[in-house]
């Protein structure tokens, strides 16, 4: 990783990836818009994760709730009680701060658990300062809660009012019965949801990372609450390495250890098969679409930062060059949301299970919830690197994986001469790449834009093409070129986004 987030933020905005919402007038706070490339690898990036997640396995289906729904869901949720993050003002500028943040920042420590007093208490004795002006003449901490209300139908009043739901997840459980009467699911099983969230975040920050219009790709899996640890998969990722740091790790300040699966379930820090499976899932996610796994590692929640209703919670965190942050919370909710929703909507949630000829309400025993936006951080970080060109000079190589590239293939004229027989190719090859025709500027030019946006294939039509039928394949990563017959364009091309060498798929070009 060569850059930090600022300079990644303008890199997006330059490249045309992602721009200041209403930019026009000054922006908006917590606010992104994803542009033309931007709007692309997102895409690309959720698109990869619903075939993974929902396409490619018997025991996933999928739902898209709405947006907005009848506040009673967000009631019994607890969101609307108690969804909320402690802030604190500064009387002297009006800067508006999250407690959790200035305590850590400025005094290193742990803020996760702790109540407004327990800020208080810290910002007083300690002399924590505004971030903004730097007076040390703080307010009293309060919580401020999250949910962005609005008002459905012409009249605006408190019985108008409803939210911009906070997570996608809550629809999951308030559609529940539905999908299992629709789907005919057997436990275990799970449901997927990606889209839109939205929280009124005190203090968004460092670009995409914390945001207060978002979206999130989450699942809730259901098991048997007598089968809670019977996860039958264990066997498919027991060799797979993650860097794990327990939370006995952390109370005790050790670092972080690589190890298999298997050894942190033989060791008991990963105490259900099912929390192992997750992990190992999500890693591996990543890990299949080009993330690096040296910046992955899995972070227990501390007893401390754990809610009421969850035994056990786990993150798989990513190292940003702000730090190892969270990426995805993969916790375990028990019955909790069902049992909320039966008591609120007094509708049964139970299900019948076919083995135990019994009516159980599932157990959540994982929820993988990951925010796209920062997904797709990681996706451009890991990508991104420089290189010497021929005369010396640095420039940008976005190494994305070729699945996920907002530009699959440019089809380049050498010359402007060349542009119908170009344009043929092109026509050749655009209903099964994302393709992009270029042809101005000189050649070199192209190529070094191409790579700076992550175009892993360039294909140039020179006047071998018109004389002998064959393109110039050039490799984004190696830079290296190889002559394919046009009538073989197609079949290369799928054989390289497949998994095989760029080079195997036709004759070198010598420099
Ligand atoms: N349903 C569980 C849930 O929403 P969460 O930890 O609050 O849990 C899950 O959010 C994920 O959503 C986070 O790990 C993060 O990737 C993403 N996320 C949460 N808040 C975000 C924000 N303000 N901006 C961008 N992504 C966010």
């Amino acid at each position: 990783m060569a850059i930090n987030i600022d300079e990644m933020a303008v890199f997006c905005k330059k490249k045309g990836f992602v721009y200041p919402s209403s930019e026009i007038y000054g922006g908006f706070s917590g606010f992104f818009d994803y542009g033309p490339l931007g709007a692309q690898l997102k895409r690309n990036i959720m698109n990869s994760w619903w075939k993974y997640h929902v396409q490619d396995k018997e025991d996933m289906v999928g739902i898209d709730g709405s947006i907005i729904c009848n506040p009673k869901v967000w009631v019994a949720s607890g969101h609307v009680g108690g969804f909320g993050d402690v802030m604190v003002a500064c009387k002297k500028c009006n800067e508006n701060m999250r407690a959790d943040h200035i305590v850590e920042d400025q005094l290193g420590v742990q803020a996760e658990g702790l109540s407004s007093e327990d800020f208080d208490k810290l910002i007083k004795e300690k002399d924590v300062k505004c971030t903004k002006c730097g007076s040390d003449e703080l307010g009293d901490c309060k919580v401020f809660n999250l949910l962005f209300k609005t008002f459905v139908g012409p009249v605006e009043g408190d019985k108008a009012v409803a939210y911009l739901r906070g997570e996608t997840a809550q629809l999951i459980f308030a559609n529940f019965k539905n999908v299992v009467e629709t789907s005919r699911l057997k436990l275990p099983f799970g449901i997927a949801q990606m889209g839109k969230a939205f929280r009124n975040e005190i203090a968004p920050r460092n670009f995409l990372f914390r945001l207060r219009e978002f979206e999130q790709m989450e699942i809730e899996y259901f098991v048997h609450p007598d089968k809670e640890k019977e996860c039958p998969y264990v066997d498919e990722i027991k060799d797979y390495e993650l860097l794990v740091y327990s939370a006995e790790m952390q109370e005790n300040e050790k670092e972080p250890v690589l190890m298999k699966a298997s050894v942190a379930l033989e060791k008991g820090i990963i105490t259900n098969g099912w929390h192992a499976f997750w992990l190992v899932t999500e890693t591996k996610w990543f890990e299949e679409l080009g993330a690096c796994k040296e910046n992955f590692r899995i972070r227990q929640h501390r007893k401390d930062e754990m809610a009421h209703y969850s035994s056990d919670c786990w993150d798989l965190e990513y190292k940003f060059p702000f730090g190892w942050k969270e990426l995805q919370g993969i916790a375990d909710r028990s019955d909790f949301d069902l049992q909320q929703h039966m008591k609120h909507s007094k509708k049964d949630m139970s299900i019948f299970d076919e083995e135990t000829k019994k009516k159980v309400v599932p157990f959540v025993v994982a929820e993988p919830s990951l925010g796209v936006d920062r997904a797709f951080l990681v996706f451009m970080f890991d990508a991104y690197s420089t290189r010497k060109d021929e005369k010396g000079n640095e420039v940008t190589v976005l190494k994305l994986n070729p699945k996920i590239a907002p530009v699959q293939v440019a089809v380049l004229p050498l010359i402007n001469k060349l542009q119908d027989k170009a344009r043929e190719v092109f026509a050749t090859v655009k209903n099964n790449f994302n393709c992009f025709y270029d042809k101005s500027g000189s050649v070199g030019r192209r190529y070094a834009r191409m790579d700076e946006i992550g175009t892993p294939i360039c294909v140039t039509v020179d006047f071998d093409t018109l004389e002998k039928g064959v393109l110039t394949l050039r490799n984004r990563d190696t830079a290296k070129q190889v002559r394919v017959k046009i009538e073989d364009l197609n079949e290369k091309l799928n054989l390289f986004f497949a998994g095989e060498d760029f080079e195997n798929l036709g004759t070198a070009v010598e420099k």
